[in-house]
């Protein structure tokens, strides 16, 4: 694991996003595993603009991490409705081009099997784009006694809820109207720990001063499945794309 400091949270967004460029320029055909949540944000308005003036997305392959399990399809904290606002309006990639999870499925088991046998038969990531938790979770994989490989459903903690459960996920964008959270939902599906470990190169992007403490601790701290990020410390390729604010307790490294 190697930490990447940046003045400014723009410039974590403007790496990462040179990083697909410089990827799709390698191999036109690469599977991506792509992230929601704020952080990466920045990360899809820069690609957007490396659309227009000209990096083609048209034959690339991309899983999205994780989704809600039960989620209504016109709530915009789907995390299908956030891809399709923050990156598909924006690039050109073709609906056959992109998997995601069914957040309205009747049986998450079952779409969770069939989502990591589309995993395997695109035979991996080769470039996998992270967030992470304030507890540390990557994709959903939430901290507890152990992880599990594949793609599963998942049981959030409140930690998770509390942060994920808010009005103010989009606040800056004021033509989004969040409803109110009476009934988020409790459970998620998501990838597993297999299809993280066994991606060819991870980017994981944390910015703020709310990340300070796990980016600590992920980067200094034990590796322990209570803080699921922490393992990554072993993984061979695994960036972490930081700014001033989210490095800030961090005590190794550059
Ligand atoms: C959700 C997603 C994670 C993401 C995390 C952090 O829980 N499942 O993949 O990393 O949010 O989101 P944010 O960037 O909003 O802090």
């Amino acid at each position: 694991m190697r930490l990447v400091r940046f003045s400014e949270a723009t410039h974590v967004g403007r790496h990462a996003a040179e990083s697909i460029a410089k990827t799709i320029g390698e191999r036109p055909r690469a599977v991506l595993g792509l992230p929601t949540g704020a952080t990466p944000e920045i990360f899809y308005a820069e690609l957007g603009k490396l659309h227009d003036s000209g990096l083609d997305f048209s034959r690339l392959t991309i899983f999205m991490l994780d989704e809600y399990v039960g989620m209504e399809k016109d709530n915009p904290l789907t995390f299908a409705s956030y891809m399709d606002r923050h990156f598909y309006s924006k690039v050109n990639v073709s609906r056959q081009q992109r998997h995601s999870l069914n957040a309205l499925t009747t049986n998450p088991q079952a779409e969770c099997k069939r989502y990591e046998r589309e995993l395997t038969e695109a035979g991996g990531f080769d470039l996998l784009v992270l967030g992470i938790g304030s507890n540390g979770h990557i994709a959903f994989n939430e901290p507890g006694p152990f992880l599990t490989l594949e793609t599963h459903v998942e049981k959030l903690s409140e930690e998770t809820i509390k942060a994920n459960d808010r009005g103010t996920v989009e606040k800056d964008n004021s033509s989004l109207s969040v409803p109110a959270a009476k009934t988020f939902p409790t459970h998620a599906m998501t990838i597993g720990i297999e299809a993280i470990f066994s991606a060819r190169t991870v980017l994981l992007l944390a910015t703020g001063a709310t990340k300070a403490e796990v980016i600590a601790k992920m980067v200094d701290g034990h590796i322990t499945t209570q803080l699921p990020a922490s393992l990554l410390q072993i993984h061979h390729d695994c960036l972490v794309l930081v700014d001033e604010a989210a490095a800030a307790g961090v005590r190794s490294g550059p």
